[in-house]
């Protein structure tokens, strides 16, 4: 199974001189969901990357080309039915507060199993909301009575509730603190491994790239500018520097002591145990 899309091109707008003001250009692209990948989509702010992600479940259509959703094709050219590809493609939102609308957060986290023809929603919901870290007082508050962080858990969970096998999150961390970041991460990738849901990531935070994906998309002004591993991306020092990379902490480290100690290392390392056992690797032979 699989989203593909074929020569998709996207534009808001459209200039009275130019015609349509491209935001999204020629853009092919499959993901395979039978892959169980995390793939994480980077590059500069406003290079198309929560466009490109609202093509993936049809809240966008694009203004040429087809993507295709688990064999539904959405196009400019004819009207397809969306709720299959909705439940099953699930969306958060960059900015929560547009997600939410219910009068309470256990309603809201309700709608979607419910809008889907789900059984046993109100578990569903709660089961999701306990998932993300919400505890029970808060079920009847009004969403909108929550602080940033707490409205992103109750979107997540609004989407967790109806299980759908692809979830996008469009920049989840950011207004979590480091721990409900770290906690958010743990569930994303148990979801991706144990779940073996395919898991699409925004993010800005080349941390979260090195400890979670297995696929990177880099958006460069509406083309994909790189599609590949994170070792072939951090490897790859014109990607990096065009797209002002920050190298994930493990490889800056151990730049730092190749240089210093002059010492012949892989620095392209994921997490403390790897980067460990390099340098150990690397001291032992000087022995
Ligand atoms: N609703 C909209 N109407 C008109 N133009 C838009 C709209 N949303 C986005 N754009 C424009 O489309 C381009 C791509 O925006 P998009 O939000 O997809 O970028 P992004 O990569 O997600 O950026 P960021 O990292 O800042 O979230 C930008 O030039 C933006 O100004
Ligand atoms: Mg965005």
């Amino acid at each position: 199974m699989a989203i593909s899309l074929s020569k998709v091109s996207f534009a808001y707008e459209k200039s009275r001189k130019t015609g349509p003001l491209y935001v999204l250009k020629d853009i092919d692209l499959t993901i395979d969901t039978e892959k169980n990948d995390f793939i994480t989509i980077i590059g500069h702010t406003g290079s198309g990357k929560s466009t490109l992600v609202q093509l993936f479940n049809g809240l966008l259509t694009p203004s040429s080309g087809e993507v295709n959703v688990f064999n539904k094709i959405i196009s400019s050219k004819k009207k397809t039915k969306l709720k299959e590809i909705r439940k099953r493609v699930g969306l958060v939102f960059q900015f929560p507060e547009y997600q939410l609308f219910e009068e309470t957060v256990l309603k809201d986290v309700m709608f979607g199993p419910k809008n889907y023809g789900l059984d046993d929603i109100e578990n569903r919901a709660k089961r999701a909301l306990q998932s993300v870290g919400i505890s029970e007082e808060l079920f009847n508050e009004s969403p909108f009575s929550l602080s940033g962080g707490q409205m992103r858990r109750v979107a997540i969970a609004g989407i967790l509730a109806s299980s759908p096998d692809v979830l996008i999150f469009d920049e989840p961390t950011v207004g979590l603190d480091p721990k409900g970041k770290k906690e958010l991460l743990d569930l994303l990738e148990k979801l991706n491994k144990v779940d073996n849901k395919t898991i699409i990531f925004i993010t800005h935070d080349m941390e979260v790239v090195a400890k979670a994906a297995t696929r990177v998309l880099v958006l460069d002004n509406g083309n994909i500018s790189f599609d590949g591993t994170k070792d072939e991306l951090f490897r790859n020092e014109k990607i990096v520097s065009d797209n002002s990379l920050i190298l994930p902490s493990t490889i800056r480290i151990l730049k730092d002591i190749k240089e210093k100690l002059n010492l012949d290392i892989d620095i392209y390392k994921y997490n403390v145990n790897d980067a460990y056992l390099e340098l150990e690797r690397a001291l032992g032979g000087q022995k």
